[in-house]
């Protein structure tokens, strides 16, 4: 199935969504501490959307085939969990790092973006799987370019990280997005430099490393969504939204409380 190449009115809107889900993050931000737990989030995010924004949570009732209904807003992924986790009464402590991953919808058009967030202090490792992962992004995004290749981005995602002694998680990647929450291509986390899908000025996917400290086995657990580190090492993940374009990409998911970009 062919990838689809964006309209200029498509592109607008994802602008909008994109930055509206960098805006999701920005807001919840100073909520993330000790003893708050991650259904509170899950309720402030949802609130802000609906009520602030005007978007509609994608995360909410989202059923693709095989999986059931996923129940809250947005995922919340703590500690050995990988990506996917299910918001509820879990108490956050000092220690903790967490992953919020918020797709807003707005005008029909999905933001989808996910940061790292320390509850308290990080261990001096937890940091640092925090920190490489976010360069395992960029180095991911700054291999964007429109002439360029898919397999160019994995290639040097899963560089970065072999070389610090981390994993790539095999079973989930990146994904085409627009008016639809998950379309093609499948942006996958590792690979090789010069191979698979042509990239073209006009598409937009989202780049999205899950990075393990150990082994990249994962499982799922019995809610049916929640993915852990088959070893139980720390996971992290960092999601942007990107635009291909003839000079490189735009990341589409930026706001004003951003993380700073890494350049070239
Ligand atoms: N936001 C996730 C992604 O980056 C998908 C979450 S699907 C959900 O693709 F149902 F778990 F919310
Ligand atoms: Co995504
Ligand atoms: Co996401």
């Amino acid at each position: 199935m062919a990838v689809h190449i964006k309209t200029a009115d498509e592109i607008q809107k994802m602008r909008v969504a994109g930055r509206l889900a960098g805006e999701v993050l920005d807001f919840i931000a100073p909520h993330i501490r000790p003893g708050v737990t991650t259904g509170q989030i899950d309720r402030l995010c949802h609130d802000y959307q609906v009520n602030h924004q005007g978007t509609i949570p994608a995360p909410l009732n989202y059923a693709p085939p095989g999986y059931k209904p996923f129940p809250k807003s947005i995922c919340t992924s703590v500690n050995h969990q990988v990506c996917h986790g299910v918001p509820g009464e879990r108490l956050l402590k000092t220690g903790d790092i967490l992953n919020i991953d918020v797709t807003p919808i707005k005008d029909g058009y999905h933001g989808d973006s996910s940061r790292m967030f320390y509850v308290g202090t990080p261990s001096i490792q937890a940091r640092r799987l925090c920190e490489v992962t976010y360069e395992c992004m960029w180095r991911g995004i700054r291999a964007v370019r429109a002439g360029g290749f898919l397999g160019d981005i994995g290639a040097a995602i899963q560089q970065h990280a072999e070389a610090h002694g981390y994993s790539v998680v095999r079973e989930f990647c990146g994904h085409g997005i627009g008016h639809k929450f998950h379309e093609e291509p499948q942006v996958l986390h590792y690979g090789q430099a010069g191979t698979g899908l042509l990239l073209q000025a006009g598409m937009i996917f989202t780049i999205e490393p899950m990075i393990n400290a150990g082994r990249p086995a994962i499982r799922e657990l019995a809610d049916g969504w929640t993915i852990v580190t088959k070893d139980h090492s720390l996971s992290a993940q960092w999601e942007h939204t990107v635009l291909v374009t003839d000079q490189g990409c735009e990341v589409l998911t930026l706001s004003a409380g951003a993380p700073p970009p890494v350049p070239h």
